[in-house]
Protein backbone atom coordinates (compact mmCIF):
# COMPACT_ATOMS: atom_id res chain seq x y z
CA UNK A 1 0.00 0.00 0.00
CA UNK A 2 1.20 3.37 -0.82
CA UNK A 3 2.38 5.74 2.21
CA UNK A 4 1.12 8.69 2.84
CA UNK A 5 4.25 9.68 4.57
CA UNK A 6 7.82 9.21 4.09
CA UNK A 7 9.09 7.82 7.91
CA UNK A 8 11.11 8.05 9.97
CA UNK A 9 11.16 12.03 9.39
CA UNK A 10 13.94 13.76 11.33
CA UNK A 11 12.03 16.63 12.41
CA UNK A 12 15.07 19.34 14.80
CA UNK A 13 14.31 17.79 17.69
CA UNK A 14 11.97 15.22 16.78
CA UNK A 15 11.85 11.80 15.01
CA UNK A 16 8.66 11.06 13.91
CA UNK A 17 8.13 7.61 12.74
CA UNK A 18 4.62 4.83 11.42
CA UNK A 19 3.10 3.83 14.63
CA UNK A 20 3.66 0.40 14.78
CA UNK A 21 2.56 -3.08 16.63
CA UNK A 22 5.52 -2.81 19.49
CA UNK A 23 4.02 0.99 19.77
CA UNK A 24 0.26 0.06 20.74
CA UNK A 25 0.38 0.20 23.79
CA UNK A 26 1.77 3.30 24.53
CA UNK A 27 -0.57 4.86 21.82
CA UNK A 28 -3.35 3.11 23.74
CA UNK A 29 -2.10 4.63 27.37
CA UNK A 30 -2.17 7.91 25.97
CA UNK A 31 -5.75 7.44 24.49
CA UNK A 32 -7.02 6.33 27.92
CA UNK A 33 -5.38 9.11 29.87
CA UNK A 34 -8.08 11.77 31.29
CA UNK A 35 -6.71 14.42 29.90
CA UNK A 36 -7.14 13.21 26.46
CA UNK A 37 -10.46 11.05 26.93
CA UNK A 38 -12.61 14.15 28.27
CA UNK A 39 -12.17 15.82 25.12
CA UNK A 40 -13.15 13.01 22.61
CA UNK A 41 -16.46 11.99 21.43
CA UNK A 42 -16.43 8.63 22.80
CA UNK A 43 -14.51 8.78 25.97
CA UNK A 44 -14.59 5.08 26.54
CA UNK A 45 -11.24 3.56 27.82
CA UNK A 46 -10.01 1.36 24.92
CA UNK A 47 -9.17 -2.27 25.73
CA UNK A 48 -5.83 -4.13 24.66
CA UNK A 49 -7.72 -6.68 22.54
CA UNK A 50 -9.82 -3.38 20.97
CA UNK A 51 -6.85 -1.54 20.63
CA UNK A 52 -5.07 -4.96 18.94
CA UNK A 53 -8.19 -5.05 16.31
CA UNK A 54 -7.78 -1.53 16.03
CA UNK A 55 -4.55 -1.47 14.63
CA UNK A 56 -5.58 -3.90 12.32
CA UNK A 57 -7.93 -2.16 10.63
CA UNK A 58 -5.33 0.82 10.04
CA UNK A 59 -2.62 -1.28 9.03
CA UNK A 60 -5.05 -1.81 5.73
CA UNK A 61 -6.47 1.47 5.48
CA UNK A 62 -5.22 4.15 2.51
CA UNK A 63 -7.18 6.87 4.33
CA UNK A 64 -6.30 6.83 7.95
CA UNK A 65 -2.41 6.79 9.45
CA UNK A 66 -1.09 7.16 12.98
CA UNK A 67 2.43 8.72 13.39
CA UNK A 68 4.47 8.51 16.33
CA UNK A 69 6.93 11.26 17.75
CA UNK A 70 9.91 10.97 19.90
CA UNK A 71 12.48 13.81 21.31
CA UNK A 72 15.52 12.88 19.11
CA UNK A 73 18.62 12.92 21.36
CA UNK A 74 16.57 11.06 24.54
CA UNK A 75 13.91 9.01 22.24
CA UNK A 76 11.57 10.28 24.77
CA UNK A 77 7.94 9.82 23.87
CA UNK A 78 6.04 13.22 22.83
CA UNK A 79 2.97 12.34 20.88
CA UNK A 80 1.04 10.40 18.42
CA UNK A 81 -0.48 12.47 15.41
CA UNK A 82 -3.53 11.19 13.43
CA UNK A 83 -4.37 11.72 9.53
CA UNK A 84 -7.97 10.45 8.92
CA UNK A 85 -10.46 10.84 5.88
CA UNK A 86 -7.46 11.01 3.18
CA UNK A 87 -9.12 12.18 0.61
CA UNK A 88 -6.83 12.35 -2.70
CA UNK A 89 -9.48 13.39 -5.08
CA UNK A 90 -10.92 16.40 -3.18
CA UNK A 91 -7.30 17.10 -1.67
CA UNK A 92 -8.48 16.96 1.81
CA UNK A 93 -7.57 15.33 5.04
CA UNK A 94 -8.53 15.70 8.86
CA UNK A 95 -5.82 15.77 11.16
CA UNK A 96 -5.04 15.57 15.34
CA UNK A 97 -2.07 15.80 17.48
CA UNK A 98 -2.00 14.70 20.96
CA UNK A 99 0.77 14.81 23.73
CA UNK A 100 1.97 12.77 26.30
CA UNK A 101 0.89 14.72 29.65
CA UNK A 102 4.53 15.34 30.92
CA UNK A 103 5.37 16.61 27.64
CA UNK A 104 3.31 19.34 27.41
CA UNK A 105 3.24 23.08 27.82
CA UNK A 106 6.86 22.84 25.97
CA UNK A 107 5.55 24.07 22.28
CA UNK A 108 6.40 20.98 21.18
CA UNK A 109 2.51 20.64 19.41
CA UNK A 110 3.08 24.24 17.87
CA UNK A 111 6.66 22.35 16.27
CA UNK A 112 5.06 19.17 15.17
CA UNK A 113 2.09 20.85 13.78
CA UNK A 114 4.32 23.51 11.32
CA UNK A 115 6.41 20.71 10.37
CA UNK A 116 3.85 18.40 9.36
CA UNK A 117 1.19 20.67 7.87
CA UNK A 118 4.47 22.08 5.58
CA UNK A 119 4.66 18.20 4.71
CA UNK A 120 0.87 17.72 3.94
CA UNK A 121 0.70 20.76 2.12
CA UNK A 122 3.66 19.83 -0.20
CA UNK A 123 1.74 16.74 -0.74
CA UNK A 124 -0.60 18.72 -2.67
CA UNK A 125 -3.47 18.76 -0.31
CA UNK A 126 -5.64 21.87 -0.20
CA UNK A 127 -7.48 21.49 2.88
CA UNK A 128 -6.69 20.31 6.39
CA UNK A 129 -9.60 20.33 8.60
CA UNK A 130 -10.09 19.11 12.58
CA UNK A 131 -12.42 19.45 15.19
CA UNK A 132 -12.54 19.84 19.04
CA UNK A 133 -15.14 19.96 22.08
CA UNK A 134 -15.80 23.67 23.05
CA UNK A 135 -14.45 23.20 26.42
CA UNK A 136 -10.96 22.32 24.88
CA UNK A 137 -9.45 26.24 25.47
CA UNK A 138 -6.01 25.02 24.82
CA UNK A 139 -6.86 23.08 21.91
CA UNK A 140 -9.02 25.83 20.52
CA UNK A 141 -5.85 28.70 21.36
CA UNK A 142 -3.33 26.25 19.23
CA UNK A 143 -5.64 25.95 16.12
CA UNK A 144 -6.40 29.70 15.87
CA UNK A 145 -2.16 30.51 16.72
CA UNK A 146 -1.61 28.21 13.87
CA UNK A 147 -4.07 30.02 11.49
CA UNK A 148 -7.07 27.47 11.63
CA UNK A 149 -10.35 29.76 11.05
CA UNK A 150 -13.34 28.86 12.67
CA UNK A 151 -15.35 27.14 10.16
CA UNK A 152 -18.97 26.32 12.21
CA UNK A 153 -20.22 24.47 15.57
CA UNK A 154 -21.90 21.64 15.57
CA UNK A 155 -24.76 22.44 18.35
CA UNK A 156 -25.12 20.73 21.44
CA UNK A 157 -23.49 17.75 19.48
CA UNK A 158 -21.56 16.04 22.99
CA UNK A 159 -22.97 14.50 26.13
CA UNK A 160 -20.70 14.84 28.85
CA UNK A 161 -20.58 14.54 32.03
CA UNK A 162 -24.42 15.87 33.06
CA UNK A 163 -24.60 18.13 29.79
CA UNK A 164 -24.59 19.43 26.18
CA UNK A 165 -21.26 20.42 24.95
CA UNK A 166 -21.00 22.24 20.92
CA UNK A 167 -18.07 20.64 19.08
CA UNK A 168 -16.40 23.35 17.18
CA UNK A 169 -15.31 22.44 13.35
CA UNK A 170 -11.70 24.42 12.20
CA UNK A 171 -9.67 24.11 9.25
CA UNK A 172 -6.61 25.35 7.44
CA UNK A 173 -6.15 25.96 3.32
CA UNK A 174 -3.20 25.58 1.69
CA UNK A 175 -2.75 29.19 0.47
CA UNK A 176 -3.69 30.99 3.94
CA UNK A 177 -1.02 28.89 5.57
CA UNK A 178 1.50 29.44 2.97
CA UNK A 179 0.86 33.38 2.50
CA UNK A 180 0.74 33.59 6.28
CA UNK A 181 4.20 31.97 6.92
CA UNK A 182 3.95 31.83 10.39
CA UNK A 183 5.98 28.08 10.82
C1 LIG B 1 -3.82 20.25 22.81
C2 LIG B 1 -2.36 19.83 22.96
C3 LIG B 1 -1.94 18.99 21.77
C4 LIG B 1 -1.49 21.12 22.99
O1 LIG B 1 -0.14 20.78 23.24
P1 LIG B 1 0.69 21.48 24.41
O2 LIG B 1 2.00 20.85 24.51
O3 LIG B 1 -0.16 21.45 25.64
O4 LIG B 1 0.78 22.99 23.91
P2 LIG B 1 2.09 23.81 23.51
O5 LIG B 1 3.01 23.96 24.67
O6 LIG B 1 2.68 23.26 22.25
O7 LIG B 1 1.44 25.25 23.23
C5 LIG B 1 0.85 25.54 21.98
C6 LIG B 1 -0.23 26.57 22.13
O8 LIG B 1 -1.36 25.97 22.79
C7 LIG B 1 -1.99 26.94 23.64
N1 LIG B 1 -1.81 26.55 25.04
C8 LIG B 1 -0.91 25.68 25.54
N2 LIG B 1 -1.06 25.55 26.87
C9 LIG B 1 -2.07 26.39 27.21
C10 LIG B 1 -2.72 26.69 28.45
N3 LIG B 1 -2.35 26.11 29.58
N4 LIG B 1 -3.76 27.56 28.42
C11 LIG B 1 -4.16 28.13 27.28
N5 LIG B 1 -3.61 27.88 26.06
C12 LIG B 1 -2.56 27.02 26.04
C13 LIG B 1 -1.26 28.26 23.38
O9 LIG B 1 -1.88 28.92 22.27
C14 LIG B 1 0.12 27.76 22.99
O10 LIG B 1 0.88 28.68 22.25
P3 LIG B 1 1.48 29.99 23.00
O11 LIG B 1 1.97 29.53 24.32
O12 LIG B 1 2.59 30.43 22.10
O13 LIG B 1 0.35 30.94 23.08
C15 LIG B 1 -2.10 19.07 24.29
O14 LIG B 1 -2.43 19.92 25.38
C16 LIG B 1 -2.88 17.78 24.41
O15 LIG B 1 -2.47 16.76 23.88
N6 LIG B 1 -3.99 17.82 25.15
C17 LIG B 1 -4.81 16.64 25.45
C18 LIG B 1 -5.44 16.01 24.23
C19 LIG B 1 -6.14 17.03 23.35
O16 LIG B 1 -6.83 17.93 23.81
N7 LIG B 1 -5.93 16.85 22.04
C20 LIG B 1 -6.56 17.68 21.03
C21 LIG B 1 -7.94 17.17 20.79
S1 LIG B 1 -8.84 18.19 19.66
Amino acid sequence: MKKFFKTPMKANEFIIKDLELKDIEIARKLHNDKSVLKFLTDPSRVSKIQQSKWFLNLAESSKSFRLIIFEKSSMTFIGIFRIDQLDLKNKSVVIGLDITPKQRGKKFSLKIYHYLLRYIFKMNINRVSLETLETNKIAINLYKKLGFKKEGRLREAIWRDGRFLDCIKFSLLKKEYLDAKNF
